[in-house]
């Protein structure tokens, strides 16, 4: 496993809409173990590929339950409203409340393809909410 670089705020990469991830082999897995370790090391909570330079449709989350790995997302569905403070590694040492969904259902592959659901709520849903958006060239602070 290797750190990788996190990009930051100001490049060009953050605002791409990535595209789906086609191939579960070992690239991805080798890149997801990487995101883990730079996860990790940073004591962040989640961690999107573009943020580690790579345009495709993945992201990680652990808010303290154990690592999730979502390889092409799709919010199925979402209910209530929660409002709480949102940080991103890739805007360092900023932070801004943003509303988010309290309960959301969300669809994605495994890192073996293997199709899921996940039901998830408060914190957690934020933090996939956050990475997903990523996926979509959104950041945080567009949404305050
Ligand atoms: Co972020």
């Amino acid at each position: 496993m290797a750190i990788r670089n996190i990009v930051k705020l100001g490049d060009n990469i953050l605002r791409k809409v990535c595209r789906s991830q086609l191939q579960f082999d070992d690239r991805l897995h080798q890149t997801l173990d990487d995101m883990a370790e730079t996860m990790y090391a940073a004591e962040g909570v989640g961690l999107a590929a573009p943020q580690v330079g790579i345009l495709r449709r993945f992201c990680i989350v652990d808010v303290g339950d154990g690592l999730t790995e979502l390889i092409n997302p799709v919010l199925v569905s979402s209910s209530g409203e929660q409002i709480g403070q949102e940080g991103c590694l890739s805007i360092p040492d900023r932070y801004a409340e943003v509303k988010r969904p309290m309960n959301i259902t969300v669809r994605a592959q495994d890192r073996f393809g293997k199709s899921f659901l996940i039901d998830a709520s408060e914190l957690k849903a934020r933090a996939i909410l956050h990475e997903m958006d990523h996926l979509d060239g959104v950041l945080y602070i567009d949404r305050v």
